[in-house]
């Protein structure tokens, strides 16, 4: 069955306050549309592990720094219903900028040591767009749980560190990445790649891949593989990297010789469409 959607913030509450029983367990999976099998996955999750799964769909243009980005960006909502309805979500929350945006929005959540890293350096206002529309979300919903793709990296670490530096009342739960059979993560922005883009796309895996084996061989040197995923990326001429780095999972900091964990993280350009990936490393010792 389609779930019900609301647009307006208050009338989702209200619905929310209706049905929740004493008790009950609210998991909630922010979105912005396009749904594909990733996001399923984090709607699986969150429909194993609480009593009422609520979805939001909101592309939020508080997030996007550049226009052409915002307007490319796709949007499938009676195939999204489909997928929330596949997958046992209560209800969808679906606001108009409007309905979230009522008036200028003149307070953000900042967190200005984070965000100076990785995609955050090229990104400029990004992840305090993320960070603002998260928090808001969460004090609409009210969620006991909120689902997360440990896709999104910097992400996934800022909303962490916002909820314990905030005592926001919600636990984040991470999801692994999901990815197509050639190793390309799936992203709502694949659907913007052209034939000849999308098989050249799954290098990017592929160089994360490398750089894992290249320690697990003994490198500890970050320049060198920083420096040799760059050469195997730059040689397809599509391709334009925009980053890869060795990076503290947790404080996102570069780490310039590996005696840890370690996040390694990357963008490219494939003409147009921005492609993101990462993969974290452990020590033997580390891994569960
Ligand atoms: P969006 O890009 O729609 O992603 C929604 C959630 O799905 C994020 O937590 C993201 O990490 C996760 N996700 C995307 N692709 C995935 C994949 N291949 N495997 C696993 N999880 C995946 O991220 C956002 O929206 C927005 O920034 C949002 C948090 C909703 C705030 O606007």
């Amino acid at each position: 069955m389609i779930p019900d959607v609301i647009a307006n913030p208050a009338a989702l509450r209200r619905r929310l306050h209706e049905i929740r029983q004493p008790n009950s367990s609210v998991g909630l999976v922010p979105t912005m549309g396009a749904l594909h099998s990733g996001h399923a996955v984090l709607l699986e999750t969150a429909r194993r592990e609480n009593d009422v799964v609520v979805a939001s769909i909101f592309v939020n243009p508080l997030q996007f720094d550049r226009k052409d980005d915002l307007e490319a960006y796709p949007r499938t909502m009676q195939q999204d219903l489909q997928i929330c309805a596949d997958h046992g979500v209560d209800l969808v929350f679906a606001p108009s900028a409007a309905d979230l945006y009522p008036q200028e929005q003149l307070t953000f959540v900042d967190s200005p040591f984070l965000s100076r890293h990785l995609c955050g350096e090229f990104r400029p206002g990004h992840f305090r767009g993320v960070a603002t529309v998260v928090l808001k979300l969460f004090n609409i919903v009210q969620p006991d749980r909120a689902y997360f793709g440990e896709k999104d990296a910097q992400q996934l670490a800022i909303i962490r560190r916002m909820v314990a530096d905030l005592n926001a009342p919600t636990r984040i739960v991470a999801v692994p990445t999901v990815r197509e059979p050639d190793g390309l993560a799936l992203s709502s922005r694949n659907k913007l790649l052209s034939a000849a883009q999308r098989g050249i796309a799954p290098v990017l895996s592929r160089a994360l891949r490398g750089a894992i084996q290249s320690i697990e061989s003994g490198t500890r040197s970050a320049d060198l593989i920083e420096q040799s995923a760059i050469a195997v990326l730059a040689s397809y001429p599509e391709i334009r990297v925009e980053y890869f780095k060795v990076a503290d999972p947790g404080t996102l900091e570069p780490i310039r010789q590996i005696a840890g964990p370690a996040l390694i993280a990357a963008a490219i350009w494939l003409g147009t469409t921005r492609l993101i990936d990462n993969i974290c490393w452990l020590p033997a010792g580390e891994r569960n």
